[in-house]
């Protein structure tokens, strides 16, 4: 199993700045190890840019969001079809940001990841409970049903394509991060309700951590059997870590 380090810039960045984030990493494009998938997800605007820039090299570009219709009346929105067309190989879907802040339902990210799909494109599915639920011993529950309500729809072939990421929510952007105990045993669960689709689909698809992750405790946590890399937010945006995560994946390796 390939093992994967994605780069959630969140809204940060500008022109500028984005544009010297992506040439400090694709100057080291050259480095990163057999069986390593790295992918950058900038904002919007930065797209295009960024899949100039990254062509060539084994950095893969995705967008943080989409609509879920492929064209239409949706003033501000961007479809899966629109992504495609730039060069856009993956998006974020599920994020609890978007699940938080634009009250995201379950069933309308598995819309969106439908969507994804029907364009060939790399669905990164976000998942993961709140502090609550994980004190009230529901963090099970929560992740069960948010990947049954999301992703129960889609046939083995789809899954297949599918990269999911576990993501407390408590661990997001706090510098609390989950124990690579806790981070195994979620993704041990995650991996058994894909196991129940079918061997190939829970072999096949990569089950990313995300919550403060960062050179100090990636190699713990990527260390883990059923932990296949990181989505990272805050230390995706200063290259020197990013790239220090991307040379510890290629230690998994
Ligand atoms: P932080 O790494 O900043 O905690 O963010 C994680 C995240 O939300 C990635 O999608």
């Amino acid at each position: 199993m390939r093992t994967i380090v994605a780069g959630n810039w969140k809204m940060n960045t500008d022109r500028a700045s984005a544009a010297a984030l992506i040439s400090a990493l694709v100057k080291s494009a050259g480095s990163i190890a057999d069986g390593v998938q790295v992918i950058i997800a900038p904002p919007f605007p930065f797209l295009s840019m960024a899949v100039e820039q990254c062509a060539g090299t084994r950095i893969m570009v995705a967008a943080q969001n989409c609509h879920q219709a492929e064209k239409g009346a949706y003033t501000g929105e961007v479809s899966a079809s629109m992504l495609k067309s730039i060069g856009v190989q993956a998006c974020i879907v599920g994020h609890s940001e978007r699940r938080q802040y634009f009250s995201e339902s379950d069933a309308l990210i598995g819309e969106k990841t439908a969507a994804l799909l029907a364009q060939g494109l790399i669905p990164i599915f976000c998942c993961g409970e709140k502090k609550e639920d994980r004190e009230s011993g529901r963090h099970y529950d929560v992740v069960t049903e948010q990947m049954k309500g999301a992703l129960g729809r889609f046939t083995n072939p789809e899954l297949e394509r599918i990269i999911l990421a576990y993501e407390p929510v408590w661990a997001i952007g706090t510098g609390l991060t989950a124990s690579k105990e806790q981070a195994q045993d979620m993704h041990a669960h995650m991996r058994s309700l894909l196991h129940m689709h079918g061997p190939s689909v829970a072999e096949r698809v990569p089950i990313l951590y995300g919550g403060s992750c960062n050179p100090s405790n990636a190699e713990s946590l990527f260390g883990q059997h059923d932990v296949n890399g990181g989505l990272i937010g805050g230390a995706s945006l200063l290259a020197e870590q990013f790239l220090e995560l991307v040379r510890i994946a290629g230690m998994k390796q």
